[in-house]
């Protein structure tokens, strides 16, 4: 299976080379050739290059190749889990002409929310600031249209999940990338102060964090809050903050929860149950605005929100989804079988030298590829049906990533391949 695309090759990847804030529409027709696409689109399409590249080079679903080992995207890799289909079932049953009507944030699923929100992270959020969304990617490009304008900035984590760069793009905003520190995958304070320029409108952070696992304390939270405090009284303008927590429920050894909404202000949460539920078709997210945010501007953000989720596409959950939010609430995935499957993973990949780092959430593992190249790396193992993500779509080329989605029979037919694979045999 051919892995090593143009995109994936060398340390400039497309993706790369646009989130460092080069306009790049590499899809660009040549000179005097008119495009039927617009430039947004081309810039948008150029992020997603490598992302296609990969999609259509490794497989997603075991029907395709049934040996295959698949630890490439968060898919789901067995049956869906019966709490979900029951829920489905219980809610496609109609109770009222309008049970199909038009949705966009239903009262009763908002308020449901606003009470768990408030539980979960101990600060009490208030119906109307919950606004439902088509999971957490509508939520995110609601986020960056309620907030940017053309040419405003978003700083984003590198390594981070890599469509906040085409949603950017597509909002005409720009991405301005901040490195975690390299070696613990914490956040960098002074990468992200230093990212902050007087067209920053908005800074981006994911915990628990895709692709590393990595999740962060409420510690991180005070002191990033005073980054941005100061950095917007310096800027002149108010820098907002994006948390982004779909995995948000998805940790290990009992690891707690911090969100950045209980510490800074001007958060906004995005959240998607794709995670949780292992069922990313099925759209259903929400945003919702910290309480601790000023009156007046949360207002202003309340106002503004429907118009914008229409404008997009009228991009709220269906139906069904709103009617399960309830049901919902205590079906998820079995978060100790995926424990145990980081275990064994981390176990065998270290015991051969592979240099792991320990999820402490989301079901994501993020490890050095022996050798140095993820994308040779992952060329080798597609030729054995082995199938991870290289770290060059996160910019980071050295490194891989397995999603522990993958099922245990999977597990077990891919650690012959991954011992092999310890000493970079194709160099
Ligand atoms: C960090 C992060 N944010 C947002 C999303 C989008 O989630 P969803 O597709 O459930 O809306 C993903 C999905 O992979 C993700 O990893």
């Amino acid at each position: 299976m051919e892995l090593d695309t143009p995109a994936t090759t060398g340390n400039r990847t497309p993706l790369a080379g646009a989130l460092s804030g080069a306009a790049s529409p590499p899809a660009a027709p040549p000179p005097g050739e008119a495009s039927p696409v617009s430039a947004r689109a081309l810039a948008a399409a150029g992020e997603t290059a490598e992302l296609e590249a990969l999609i259509a080079a490794t497989g997603l679903f075991q029907e395709a190749d049934p040996d295959a080992a698949i630890f490439t995207f968060g898919n789901p890799q067995e049956m869906p889990l019966q709490g979900l289909v029951d829920a489905l079932r219980a809610s496609a049953e109609p109770r009222s002409a309008d049970w199909y009507a038009y949705k966009a944030s239903d009262e009763a699923p908002r308020t449901f929310l606003a009470r768990s929100l408030s539980q979960e992270l101990g600060v009490e959020f208030e119906p109307h600031d919950v606004a439902l969304t088509a999971g957490a990617f509508a939520a995110i490009s609601v986020a960056f249209h309620l907030l940017t304008d053309p040419g405003d900035e978003v700083v984003i984590p590198k390594p981070g999940w890599f469509l906040y760069a085409p949603v950017l793009r597509q909002a005409l905003a720009v991405p301005v990338e901040a490195s975690l520190d390299p070696v613990t995958w914490d956040i960098d304070l002074d990468a992200v102060d230093a990212a902050i320029t007087p067209r920053t409108r908005v800074v981006v952070v994911n915990s628990p964090h895709n692709p590393t696992g990595r999740v962060y304390g409420p510690e991180v939270w005070d002191a990033l809050a005073d980054v941005l405090e100061r950095a917007s009284q310096r800027i002149g303008r108010r820098i907002y903050l994006l948390s982004d927590e779909p995995y948000r429920r998805i940790r290990f050894d009992g690891t707690g929860f911090a969100s950045p909404a209980a510490h800074y202000p001007w958060t906004l949460i995005d959240y998607s149950y794709g995670k949780v539920l292992l069922a990313p078709g099925q759209r259903l997210g929400y945003l919702a605005l910290s309480p601790l945010m000023p009156e007046a501007d949360r207002a202003a953000l309340r106002a503004a929100t429907f118009p914008v989720q229409a404008a997009l596409g009228w991009v709220f959950p269906e139906a069904i989804m709103q009617h399960s939010v309830e049901a919902l609430e205590t079906v998820g995935l079995d978060v100790a079988e995926l424990e145990a499957k980081r275990d064994l993973l981390v176990g065998a990949l270290t015991g051969w030298g592979y240099d792991v780092v320990r999820p402490e959430g989301t079901f994501y593992l993020w490890a050095a590829a022996p050798g140095g190249d993820a994308a040779a790396f992952a060329a080798w193992l597609a030729e054995r049906s082995v199938h991870v993500l290289p770290g060059g779509i996160f910019g980071q080329p050295a490194h891989f990533r397995l999603c522990l989605t993958a099922t245990r029979d999977m597990i077990e037919r891919a650690l012959p391949a991954f011992e092999e694979a310890a000493t970079a045999p194709w160099r």
